[in-house]
Formats: structure tokens, C-alpha cells, sequence
């Protein structure tokens, strides 16, 4: 689905209730005074709305979880969602709240009854983030989701509230889709050319091929997707929404379209998830995405290098050396370890062409992270306490999980190479560390970053709160949210 659910803002209107079709979803709390909506919907059914919010079954609901009344008597709708809200919710639990809508939502549409609630705009968020369904390749019957409606005391303010949210959401399902696309359709060329049709969003969009990359000597990158039949680029979008001539923040993404792990292949069992191992990349584009929808008041270039691993009578070796675009050589000890190759030399163009003020990388770099940190939190690592700090911030705000991993010199020495400059791997112990401490090496000491090691959260196995089992988008709500509180404010 390429575009969240379009959601309709109207005031409340009571009489509507009792020949709404579809489906109603209506807040309540025990113990609490009950909406006018509620009390109506309560009246149309003789009661069985009080019935249930007093029973032992929605006492034990938590804020934002819901139960549903089937074809309750007294209205047209199929069915009546009972979602446990407090007055004084908060964030989290107000998009609870419309992720419940989002995840029952049907071919008959639904009315939400947010009716006075202050968060009206997060339960629209937590619905639309909800709804997302990825079935391009499943072939016979779908259900087209039927219209929502949600009814507030005060549509205009509502709405106003919800339209920035709806262009977060917007890239998080972009982000999604790229994610979830196999990687026979998502070739470099279909990734490079979904992107370049973001130009219609107002984003400067270039595509470096690789006669360029190889101008700029971008041996690194180029050396990981030697093997494949699809071409190596490095996409720049850049969205200029702040001062003239202020120097940009960057955001850069690893984009392996397909990681076989190349001539250290990897095991048959499960390596068709690695057709996700263009995370980064995608996030940097959903986040994109989002600025240029919501206009946003900052300069953000965003990066990624697209390549795909493969194992070819040409593909690089274990043992091959060569030259990144920074000038250091490198000796690729393991072909699978991959990503930090074209990210070196992405890191070091953007510092190059744009003298960022800082920058974020995001990348499905190690399996390491998973085993340290599990699906529930990105690895995020850092040369600067400020940009680290404020990137946390953004991601707890936003309710992203992230943790901060260590570094130092220490780990950095497991890098030393017997021939070249370094090795790209530093042995098994704290693998995403020295993952990052070789990527650190193409970062400028003066330039701000964190790299952002998503191997755990970018792709996951079963649902979340805000997103079916698949691709999560993790990540753009966070930057979204550093962007707008670091620079637009
Ligand atoms: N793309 C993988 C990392 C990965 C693993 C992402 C699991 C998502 C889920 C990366 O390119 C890789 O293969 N890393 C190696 C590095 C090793 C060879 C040093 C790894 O983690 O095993
Ligand atoms: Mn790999
Ligand atoms: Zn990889």
C-alpha cells in the first residue's frame, strides 16, 4: 500500500451513530464520566455499552487496547470497538489506541468517536501507521479498506494537528514498501528510480553511476557490487526548506539491495531476509520523503549507496585489497561484511561535497547487534555526546527503541591489517563494534555522527503496535523528530 488511509475529519454528530455502517470505535474509561458519544451509542444498544465497560473482561484492558461488541442491537454498524482511553492518555497510548482502529479497519469503513480527547491527532497517527498492508504480489481478491471518519469537537484543529503526522506516516510506508520488496523487482535500478521520482516533492534528486563513482574513486563500493548483473549508484536527494546556503545535515543509508554475503557466502537458511539489507536506505528515503511532504524548515541531504552482494567470476575476493575513495586501502578478509565498505566511501563523499554540520547513518550492519541487543533496540553509536544525546531523545520521544554502544581505541586496533590500512573485519568479539570503529574511520573528527545499527529493528517477525509483521520503518519517526527539534525550532 504506497499511501497511508485517507482520514476524514468531521465534527461530531450523534444522530449519524445509529445508521453508521461498518465499524464504530468509541473511547471510554471505567469509572470515568462517559463521552456524549458513548452515552448515545450506550442508548441505541439498551446498555450494552455500560455492560461491557463494567465488566472484568475491559478492567483488565491497558490504556490504548480494545474489545469489540458484534453486531450490537439498536445500530447498523457490524460492530462496536470499546478502546480503553483515559482523559489525560498520553502519546504512546493514544496511537495504541488508533492502531486498534488501524489493525481491525475493513472494506466497510470506520468512525472513529475521538470526540473532545486532546490527542485526537495521535489516535489518527496510530490508525494510519496501523493500517499498512503490503500485498502487491498477492494475486486474487483484496479487501479495499472502506473509508474513516474520525469525529472530533474540533475537526479544524484536528486536522491541522494530524497533517505533519501524516506525511511521518507517509514515509514510514515508503520506507516499508522498499523494505518489503524482493529484491528481483527492488533491483539498484528500481530503487534508484522510485527515488528519483520523489522529485515531484520538490527534492533535488541525482544518481551517480558507476563510471562516476569510479571518477571519484569509490573503490570500496564499487568493489562489493563487482559480482552483480545490477549496476552500483549512490543517490543524493537533498531537500533545501532552510536558510540559503546553510550548510546541510546528512543523512546516509547502506543500500545492499541483496546481501548473499558474496564469495563468503552465507547459509541457504534464512538468507532470503537479506533481501532487507537496504534498511538504511530505505529510512533515509522515507525520512526524505516526510521533510518534503511537511515542507520542513531545515537543509537535510540524504545518501545512500546501492549496491547488491553477489558471488561472480568477477565478484571481489576474500584477501582483495582496494582503495576507498578517502585514499586508505583496505583488505576484505570477509565479502560479507560488506555494508561498511559502501558506507566508508558514501561517509566520505558527503563530508566532501556538503561539509555537513553532522551526520546519521543508518545500516542493517551486523548480526552482532542482534545478539546484543535483540529486535527491541537500534545500536547507535557516536563520536559526539550532544548529537548522540539529542538522537536518544528524539527516539524515546518518539517511542523507538535505542541504545547507546560503546567505543574506543581499543576495538579500533582489531582493524590493523598485516598489508593494507586495515581490515574489514575485526573478529567476532563486539562485531558491531569494530563495525562501527571501521566506519568511524571515514567520519572527519570534527563532524558530528552516530551510526545507527538497525539489523534488529529495521525487519521484524511478528506485529508491533504500529505496524504488522514485515518491514517497521523504523527510524523515521526519530529523525523526523531530531530534524524538526534540532533545527526547525
Ligand atoms: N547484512 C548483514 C548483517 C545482518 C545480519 C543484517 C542479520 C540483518 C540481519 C551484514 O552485511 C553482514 O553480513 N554482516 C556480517 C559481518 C561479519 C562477516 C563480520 C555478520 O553480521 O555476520
Ligand atoms: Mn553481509
Ligand atoms: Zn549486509
Amino acid at each position: 500500500m504506497p499511501k497511508p488511509l485517507p482520514i476524514q475529519f468531521q465534527a461530531t454528530d450523534l444522530e449519524a451513530l445509529a445508521s453508521q455502517k461498518g465499524r464504530i470505535a468509541v473511547l471510554a474509561d471505567a469509572g470515568q464520566p462517559q463521552s456524549p458519544g458513548f452515552r448515545r451509542l450506550d442508548r441505541l444498544t439498551k446498555g450494552a455499552l455500560a455492560r461491557a465497560t463494567g465488566s472484568e473482561a475491559f478492567g483488565k484492558l491497558k490504556p490504548g487496547e480494545a474489545m469489540d461488541l458484534a453486531y450490537p442491537p439498536g445500530v447498523a454498524a457490524d460492530a462496536v470497538q470499546l478502546i480503553r482511553l483515559g482523559k489525560k492518555a498520553d502519546q504512546t497510548q493514544a496511537r495504541k489506541a488508533g492502531a486498534a482502529v488501524g489493525r481491525s479497519h475493513g472494506a466497510g469503513g470506520s468512525l472513529v468517536l475521538a470526540e473532545g480527547h486532546d490527542r485526537a491527532a495521535d489516535i489518527a497517527f496510530g490508525l494510519a501507521m496501523r493500517a499498512y498492508e503490503f500485498d502487491s504480489h498477492k494475486t486474487g481478491e483484496k479487501t479495499v479498506p472502506g473509508p474513516v471518519t474520525l469525529m472530533a469537537t474540533n475537526p479544524e484543529a484536528v486536522a491541522k494537528a494530524a497533517a505533519p503526522m501524516a506525511a511521518v506516516a507517509e514515509g514510514v510506508f515508503f520506507t516499508r514498501d522498499l523494505v518489503n520488496e524482493p529484491a528481483n523487482i527492488l533491483t539498484t535500478h528500481d530503487f534508484a528510480a522510485r527515488l528519483a521520482a520523489m522529485q515531484e516533492l520538490g527534492l533535488d534528486v541525482e544518481i551517480l553511476e558507476e563510471e562516476d563513482l569510479t571518477k571519484l574513486g569509490m573503490r570500496a563500493l564499487l568493489g562489493v557490487g563487482q559480482g552483480s548483473e545490477s549496476p552500483s549508484k549512490v543517490v543524493v536527494m537533498q531537500w533545501h526548506g532552510g536558510k540559503k546556503g546553510e550548510s546541510p545535515f546528512a543523512l546516509i543509508g547502506k543500500g545492499v539491495v541483496f546481501d548473499t554475503g558474496g564469495i563468503s557466502i552465507k547459509p541457504a537458511a534464512g538468507m532470503e531476509e537479506m533481501t532487507m539489507d537496504m534498511g538504511g536506505a530505505g529510512t533515509v528515503a522515507g525520512v526524505m520523503r516526510t521533510l518534503a511532504l511537511r515542507k520542513a524548515k531545515a537543509n537535510v541531504v540524504g545518501l545512500v549507496g546501492l549496491v547488491e552482494n553477489m558471488p561472480d567470476g568477477r565478484a571481489q575476493r576474500p584477501g582483495d585489497v582496494v582503495r576507498s575513495m578517502k585514499g586508505d586501502t583496505i583488505e576484505v578478509i570477509n565479502t560479507d561484511a560488506e555494508g561498511r565498505l559502501v558506507l566508508a566511501d558514501v561517509l566520505w563523499y558527503a563530508q566532501e561535497r556538503f561539509k555537513p554540520t553532522g551526520m546519521i547513518d543508518l545500516a542493517t550492519l551486523t548480526g552482532a547487534i542482534i545478539v546484543a541487543l535483540g529486535h527491541e533496540n537500534t545500536g547507535v553509536f557516536s563520536n559526539n555526546d550532544d548529537l548522540c544525546n539529542a538522537f536518544l531523545a528524539a527516539a524515546k520521544a518518539e517511542g523507538e527503541g535505542a541504545w547507546r554502544m560503546p567505543m574506543g581505541d581499543a576495538y579500533d586496533q582489531k582493524l590493523k591489517s598485516r598489508i593494507a590500512d586495515m581490515m574489514n573485519v575485526g573478529g567476532r568479539d563486539g562485531g558491531s563494534i569494530t563495525a562501527a570503529q571501521f566506519l568511524q574511520r571515514f567520519v572527519k573528527p570534527d563532524v558530528p555522527w552516530c551510526h545507527l545499527d538497525i539489523a534488529g529493528t529495521a525487519l521484524l517477525k511478528a506485529d508491533t503496535t504500529l505496524a504488522p509483521k514485515g518491514a517497521t520503518g523504523w527510524g523515521v519517526m526519530a529523525l523526523d523528530r531530531l530534524i524538526r527539534d534540532r533545527f526547525e525550532k
